[in-house]
């Protein structure tokens, strides 16, 4: 296999582009799944804690602090001494001393507590508790008052993105702040991959549509982490690196964006 990327995070931590995505993968079989993950190759894991299946990854990453772990403070666990308590739960369940990065998994703007849920965070990191901190579902509003009230920058901001919603203006926000941007749903969970846009520049490369689309974040400078729980399709999606699309095929991925292409809930309107 030809080597992986690895991109700088803005605090100087290195971290796999590529990895394997575990929300709704039952806890039951996360072990096994990750397990089988790390040795097709996949050196990145996105976990949370309201997945429940922590434990899993843990039991299947002991002894492999190679791997990259990812995971995320619950929607329940926001406000400063919360955060400190989940994350250290977290840990156990992950069986870590210290979490490679650790997010705060939705900004819960009416809840009113990320600024100091994200005070949380910068602690747990001054302790070297995280190595890394970021979000996930920040709009740039919310980026914006945290950098304010607290002066430290995420170093990545986990969104909601794939070819048919691709995000273009908090990319651009987040390229001026030098905050990574890691796809979630990067395979729009699989609705859109017999898209014929899609299925002819697999055509062209000799490879699989959800090949083409993970290689569309990798060679758009995002940290992309789809999910499966079946080996053949962890392998089919770690194939990835031995090709890359060209400007034609880019200039044919961008006519995929959609006003309409979110399938999550917005960040901004969230009830939860
Ligand atoms: N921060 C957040 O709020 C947030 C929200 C959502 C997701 N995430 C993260 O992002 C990760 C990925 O997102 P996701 O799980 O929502 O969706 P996804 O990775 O876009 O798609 C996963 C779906 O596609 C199927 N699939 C996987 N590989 C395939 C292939 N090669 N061909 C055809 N179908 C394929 C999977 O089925 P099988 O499993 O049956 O193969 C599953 O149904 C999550 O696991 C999680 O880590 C974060």
């Amino acid at each position: 296999m030809a080597e992986q990327p690895i991109v700088t995070l803005n605090d100087g931590v290195s971290m796999p582009q590529f990895g394997l995505g575990v929300f709704q993968t039952p806890p039951e079989t996360t072990a096994e799944v990750v397990r089988q993950a790390v040795a097709d190759g996949y050196r990145l894991v996105d976990t949370a804690s309201m997945y429940r299946n922590e434990e899993g990854v843990g039991d299947a990453l002991e002894g492999r602090p190679d791997v990259f772990v990812t995971t995320k403070l619950g929607n329940g666990d926001h406000g400063f001494d919360n955060a400190l308590r989940a994350f250290d739960l977290s840990a156990k369940r992950l069986r870590r001393e210290s979490v490679d990065l650790y997010l705060v998994h939705w900004p819960r703007p009416r809840a009113g507590l990320y600024v100091e849920t994200w005070r949380a965070l910068v602690r747990l990191r001054q302790e070297g508790r995280i190595r890394s901190i970021g979000v996930s579902n920040f709009n740039r509003d919310h980026l914006e008052r945290i950098i304010a009230e607290t002066g430290v920058t995420p170093s990545d901001n986990q969104i909601e993105l794939h070819p048919r919603f691709q995000q273009e203006a908090l990319r651009a926000f987040h390229d001026e702040l030098k905050i990574m941007t890691e796809s979630w749903s990067p395979l729009g969970r699989a609705a859109f991959l017999s898209d014929p846009v899609i299925g002819s520049i697999a055509a062209k490369h000799g490879k699989t549509p959800a090949q083409v689309v993970i290689r569309w974040h990798l060679d758009s400078g995002l940290i992309v982490i789809p999910k499966s729980v079946r080996p053949a399709r962890l392998k089919e999606n770690i194939g990835v690196f031995d090709f890359a699309l060209d400007a034609d095929d880019l200039r044919s991925m961008r006519t995929l964006n959609s006003p309409s292409g979110r399938m999550g809930p917005d960040p901004a309107t969230a009830t939860f």
